[in-house]
């Protein structure tokens, strides 16, 4: 446990480039993290797209109470403290912001908000592997990193690209999500992978690391993030809501820290000989 901070895991969701889904994965691993018993909290670190506000339903305008002239209270939304960087700086502030800012706003966010004792940290990156994302990772004691990608090359290649940076950072790769995986036709219901298929597979051989989940492209993701009720939030168990609690609980097991499998404490066995 990180005292200072209070969480325990920070997990960085990343992506090479950005509209694969590191924001819609984010806040609704997070809700499916908090269903399983956990402590959660969410940090928007995507400074040049922040979206973690809208997507939560945080209202617009919603500033996080200050203690002591320093200290954050984060804003609580679906049962997860979140904060963002996106609610202290505006984007077009942000876009004339030399690295050095970025990654001294970053440290502010992180270290000074009141988390309490989060079993779980997820960190919206912004994307890319440049100078701030290395930065970053380097700021805290990182779990380990979820990179997101769509079934696509040019994705592909952007997600081999966030992989290496994690790696030389000895940040451990929690596993590859390929997000749009399949089109879940809203008519009918079929699933078809209309960007091709087995792309995250191939990557998770090529770095020895794990395709740890696969989320549909699915019209009801995308409308419930956009009214600021993610999916999860919305209906537990909605076939797409349903990925993102097997991300969760793989996620989870990867960390060795799966509540719920210990929720009911040891088995005993008695043997009768
Ligand atoms: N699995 C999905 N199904 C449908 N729409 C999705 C899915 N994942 C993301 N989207 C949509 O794609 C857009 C980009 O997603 P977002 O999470 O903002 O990407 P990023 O954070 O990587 O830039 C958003 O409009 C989002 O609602
Ligand atoms: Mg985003
Ligand atoms: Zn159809």
């Amino acid at each position: 446990m990180n005292q200072l901070n209070g969480f325990k895991n920070l997990v960085c969701v990343a992506s090479g480039k950005g509209g694969v889904g590191k924001s819609t994965t984010a806040v609704n691993l997070a809700i499916a993290l908090s269903n399983l018993d956990n402590k959660v909290g969410l940090l928007d670190a995507d400074i040049y797209g922040p979206s973690i506000p809208l997507m939560m339903g945080v209202p617009p305008g919603t500033r996080p109470k200050i203690r002591d002239k320093k200290y954050m209270i984060p804003i609580e939304s679906h049962g997860i403290k979140c904060n963002s960087m996106g609610l202290l700086v505006d984007e077009k502030t942000a876009m004339v912001w030399r690295a050095p800012m970025i990654i001294s706003a970053f440290n502010q966010i992180l270290n000074d908000t009141e988390w309490e004792n989060l079993d779980y940290l997820v960190v919206d990156m912004p994307p890319g592997t440049g100078d701030i994302q290395l930065s970053l990772t380097q700021s805290a004691k990182v779990a380990g990193a979820l990179i997101i990608t769509t079934p696509q090359d040019v994705a592909l290649l952007d997600a081999r690209k966030g992989i290496e940076m994690f790696k030389k950072v000895d940040v451990p790769i929690l596993g590859v999500v390929e997000n749009m995986s399949t089109h879940v036709c809203t008519k009918c219901g079929h699933e078809e992978s209309i960007f091709g298929s087995g792309g995250g597979d191939r990557l998770a051989l090529e770095y020895g690391v794990e395709v740890i989940g696969r989320l549909p492209l699915d019209l009801a993701i995308r409308e419930q993030t956009d009214s600021g009720i993610p999916i999860v939030a919305f209906d537990p168990s909605h076939s797409a809501a349903v990925g993102y609690k097997g991300l969760a609980i793989k996620l989870s097991e990867k960390l060795g820290l799966n509540k719920k499998a210990d929720a009911g404490g040891p088995t005993i066995t008695i043997h009768n000989d």
